[in-house]
């Protein structure tokens, strides 16, 4: 049987509890879940690419694909799961890593008509891709990554909403100014 290979794609600047919740619910579903951290220069980002890579890696404990790199790929509870950077097409990268499976996090019904235009039209540049959208858990439901940059810059407790070691690169980036 072939691998079922899923692509979590998104800007993650920066990963919060919510899309952690989500990979951790969708992990299991799949032999081989990569996240997918678009490399885009016309965004402003606080993070950098490298730092968001290295933020997502500590994070998931990666576990890279046994024909990556060398590293064994299989973990117990659920596939492989590896962080990478992307940029051009989502569909492109999709075919690089061999996957037909976008997950995509579905909050308020305010994400939906944004969700449903990128879906149909990945599925309209490669009829083979499907999107998966997946309800985080309810405390999650309001959370994004512009909202946990806004509230941390305006002094907000951001406890139980992002993980710990986005919290110490905030505090960092809020001393450098
Ligand atoms: O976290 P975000 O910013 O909502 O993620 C958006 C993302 C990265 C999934 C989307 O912008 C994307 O897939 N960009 C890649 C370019 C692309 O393929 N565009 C056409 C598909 S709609």
């Amino acid at each position: 049987m072939s691998e079922r290979i899923a692509v979590y794609p998104g800007s993650f600047d920066p990963i919060h509890n919510g899309h952690l919740d989500l990979i951790e619910r969708c992990r299991p579903m799949y032999d081989r879940l990569v996240v997918a951290v678009l490399r885009n220069e016309a965004k402003r980002a606080l993070f950098s690419v490298d730092e968001r890579l290295e933020i997502i890696r500590e994070l998931i404990g990666e576990r890279r694909h046994a024909g990556d790199s060398g590293n064994s790929g299989d973990g117990g509870d659920g596939g492989s799961c590896e962080v990478q950077s992307f940029s051009g097409l989502l569909v492109d990268f999709m075919d690089e890593v061999g996957a037909r499976i976008v997950v995509r996090g579905l909050r308020a019904v305010t994400d939906f008509e944004y969700e449903l235009q990128m879906a149909l039209m990945n599925r309209r540049l490669n009829p083979r891709v499907e999107t998966v959208f997946m309800a985080p858990k309810e405390q999650y439901n309001y959370l994004s990554s512009s909202l946990v940059k806004e509230v941390f810059s305006l002094g907000g407790d951001l406890t139980g909403l992002v993980p710990d070691p986005v919290l110490g690169r905030l505090r960092r980036h809020l001393a450098k100014g």
